[in-house]
């Protein structure tokens, strides 16, 4: 299904057409979801176009593969059961014991879990660093360190780290640099250009979008790295799904329409969060006041949807706020259509408790989606009481 003619197109008529060419055996102009685990073979050995089991590669997998790498920019795109599932392939091609990683001091916890309890296991060290410091990753790398991490933004306090200083420091470390992309997107990120190694994606999130999903993705700016990678998706088997594939690919033909009404709602929000006396402080890289906000307006197309505030009164009353919400679905995940609240400390970060990784306690996490931004201001003002 391959058609490098996407190259020269714009990101909009790529995430449509990349991967998605007209079906040959029937003209179907949407990739068919090849629930097969086999194939037919013509004499032992005698594959029709490639495809022999379905773990080690699948038509509607593909298709999905092919469009990942040409909306990133890469060479080479890998698609997973999960986020983590692609996390946890990558670490394990890229580590060996002995080994040492530099992750940031604010990123999804589910990563940091991996790290902290499972990688680690196997003999590879980490150090916390803040990655939108360059003095503070050099401090922490040390003869060792394979791989610098970035999450940009970042779950849940909407960190910015430029990517491009990071790419320079990693280099010259002889380090990789992974850029976790799932709160930006493609659409309006791109770090295998500003010079990251591999991004990872949940694609759970923007990509799917309607929260009808579970999957990751790797896509690398090297061939030879994009080769191991995949020789090692097939042994270690957390391969997406035919269906999951062909659902996600589906979700991105509206990605970027989608990112454009995520960020124009999130705008609204934020006015209206900045100017509420409950608000104690909001975190959103579109604000002037915010650390990242030029290195975003650089780096990025726009800011995105997601919005992290505190609120007067605390943990109970981050609590509260959330319980009140009704438009707002109280639930984790972010990405989809509809908007989604929660209390990172006790939902999604829980896992970091304790740790460097710790996120306030009177932190609210906002999905915003793309329902009318007025219906939203008014549910949030009727939660914030
Ligand atoms: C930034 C980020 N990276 C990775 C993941 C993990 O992805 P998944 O839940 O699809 O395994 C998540 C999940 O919330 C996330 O928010």
């Amino acid at each position: 299904m391959s058609d490098d003619s996407h190259e020269h197109q714009s990101f909009e008529t790529r995430a449509i057409h990349a991967g998605n060419t007209a079906d040959p055996l029937t003209g179907a102009v949407v990739p068919p979801i090849y629930q097969v685990s086999t194939y037919k073979q013509d004499g032992v050995g005698g594959l029709r176009g490639g495809y022999e089991y379905s773990r080690s590669a699948n038509p509607t997998r593909t298709a999905l593969e092919e469009n990942l790498a040409a909306l990133e920019g890469g060479v080479r795109g890998l698609a997973f059961a999960s986020g983590l599932a692609a996390e946890d392939c990558l670490l394990r091609t890229l580590l060996a014991p002995g080994d040492h990683v530099v992750i940031p001091n604010d990123a999804y916890g589910g990563t940091f879990r991996l790290f902290a309890k499972v990688v680690s296991r196997w003999g590879v060290e980490w150090s916390v660093a803040d990655t939108s410091d360059a003095d503070s990753i050099r401090a922490a790398l040390t003869p060792k360190t394979k791989v610098i991490w970035v999450e940009t933004p970042s779950n849940p306090l909407l960190g910015i780290t430029d990517i491009a200083m990071v790419a320079d420091i990693a280099r010259t470390a002889g380090a990789k640099l992974v850029v976790d992309n799932t709160f930006a997107s493609p659409y309006l990120q791109q770090p295998l250009a500003l010079g990251a190694d591999v991004v990872v994606h949940s694609l759970t999130k923007y990509m799917g979008g309607h929260s009808d999903v579970v999957g990751g993705a790797l896509v690398t700016a090297d061939a030879a790295l994009g080769e191991e990678l995949a020789y090692h998706q097939n042994a270690m088997g957390a391969v997406a799904g035919p269906f999951d594939s062909w659902i996600v690919l589906r979700g991105i033909k509206t990605l970027a329409v989608r990112m454009d009404r995520h960020a124009e709602n999130a705008a609204k929000i934020v006015e209206v969060l900045k100017r509420h006396p409950k608000v104690t402080k909001v975190l959103y890289p579109g604000l002037p006041e915010h650390p990242g906000h030029e290195i975003a307006a650089k780096q990025m197309r726009n800011f995105g949807g997601m919005i992290s505030f505190q609120v007067e009164g605390g943990e109970e009353a981050a609590v509260a706020v959330c319980n009140r919400a009704k438009l707002f679905t109280l639930g984790e995940s972010l990405g989809g259509v509809e908007s989604l609240i929660e209390h990172p400390g006790r939902m999604t970060h829980a896992s970091v408790v304790g740790s460097a990784l710790e996120v306030p306690a009177d932190l609210i996490r906002l999905s915003v989606g793309i329902e009318n931004a007025d219906d939203l201001v008014a549910d949030l003002t009727q939660a914030l009481g």
